[in-house]
């Protein structure tokens, strides 16, 4: 188990506590008094957590997450069960989900009775290592993704990785991605250790699944048991990069902004391919259709894949910017896409850098026609450059 803290000066201002099982949430809740928890509806039943909640007299409210009910609405439902079951400002708001639980479960704590205590037991790796550390709290509104919400940390997270291994491998992977991007920003012996983790994972997947016939989804589950305790321990590595950049920069002034290393593409690829499908959807006899066959990703890109390609595409501009590399594919571009591919991450990105452009432009981190672009100087080195759309456009083509 290690502790691990983010700062705000001098003071610890959350923990962050990472196992391999999770019997340590109990000495967690302990301080707390009265508890509410938020749970997504859609995780496996943990037997060991849900006595630990029981020991705790804790209520539950279950939700359905979805980007759809990351609403307003979704966060007052969870004030109105809050205020119906009598909680008063000594109630600490447990959530236990993905990112999209802790964001809006951490929203209600920030807003309910101006302010309650909360805590977060993320459970798919993607929230393990971005969305439950930091701080970031919200919900969507009108078209815009996490426009509405509020900085403010939790008083902890349990981060256990035995959680993960209930995980579907495409929502496994979609975390993976991020785990390298963080390593990508700050720490360079732990990508090469992450990338070939992941890649030993898969390997042996393949191994067992293609050639012996197991099951898919038992022998996904037996890989991450197996490879738990080095799991556990990048994601804790990982874990504790972000809570340093958080603890120098929590509201997002300054090198916080590195933690969006890929993002600018990825939002872009992430609207892009809703649109596609978006047509995809519509009515038959509407002349706007995209037949499934048409559309780039017909079963929709996970945040992590997008964010793949979006790392992809920014090692291709540092390569331009930095070192004009001219190469049709430059030389970081094929060392990362190379390890996306072995770690089976889906990251080529079948758009124009003319079809991304409108997109960015439209970032909600775009300010004065320009956008905060992070560059892999190299692997574990980063450097946030203000560039117009034009530029990047120029220097991609
Ligand atoms: N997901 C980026 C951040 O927390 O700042």
């Amino acid at each position: 188990m290690e502790h691990i803290n983010i700062y705000s000066g001098k003071k610890a201002i959350s923990r962050i506590v990472t196992s391999d099982s999770i019997k340590g949430l109990g000495a967690c809740l302990e301080p707390f008094r009265s508890i509410f928890a938020v749970i997504d509806k859609n995780i496996p039943v943990n037997v060991q957590l849900m006595e630990i909640l029981k020991a705790k007299n804790v209520r539950i409210k279950y939700i359905v997450p979805s980007e759809e009910d990351k609403t307003l609405e979704t966060v007052m439902n969870i004030c109105s069960w809050l205020l119906e079951n009598g909680a008063d400002r000594d109630t600490m708001i447990l959530a236990v989900g993905g990112g999209i639980t802790t964001d809006m479960a951490g929203f209600a704590a920030c807003i309910y009775k101006r302010g309650v205590r909360f805590g977060y037991v993320p459970t798919t790796l993607l929230s393990q290592v971005d969305a439950a550390i930091g701080g970031k709290t919200g919900v969507n509104f009108e078209k815009y993704k996490n426009i509405l919400g509020i900085i403010r940390q939790p008083a902890f997270t349990y981060i256990c990785s035995q959680l993960l291994e209930s995980l579907p491998k495409r929502d496994f992977l979609s975390g993976a991605a991020e785990l390298l991007k963080t390593f990508m920003i700050e720490d360079n012996g732990n990508y090469q250790k992450a990338a070939d983790l992941f890649f030993d994972i898969q390997s042996e997947f393949h191994l067992e699944v293609m050639m012996y016939g197991k099951d898919e989804k038992t022998q996904w589950r037996e890989l991450l048991k197996k490879h738990r305790k080095t799991l556990t321990g990048l994601i804790a590595a990982a874990a504790s990069i972000k809570a340093g950049v958080v603890s120098r920069d929590q509201f997002e002034k300054g090198e916080r902004r590195k933690l969006n290393l890929g993002h600018t593409f990825a939002h872009a690829i992430e609207t892009l391919a809703q649109r596609e499908n978006q047509r995809g959807l519509c009515a038959q006899n509407e002349s706007s259709t995209l037949p499934a066959e048409e559309q780039h990703f017909p079963s929709g890109v996970t945040h992590g894949e997008a964010v793949a390609m979006g790392l992809v595409l920014a090692a291709r501009l540092a390569d331009r910017y930095y070192r004009n590399d001219r190469n049709e594919t430059t030389a970081l571009e094929s060392k990362i896409s190379n390890d996306f591919w072995d770690c089976d991450i889906p990251c080529y990105c079948p758009y124009s850098i003319e079809e991304m452009a409108e997109t960015m432009k439209k970032d909600k981190k775009a300010e004065g026609g320009k956008v905060h672009f992070v560059l892999p100087k190299s692997i574990g080195e980063v450097e946030t450059v203000e560039l117009t759309v034009e530029e990047v456009c120029r220097l991609m083509k």
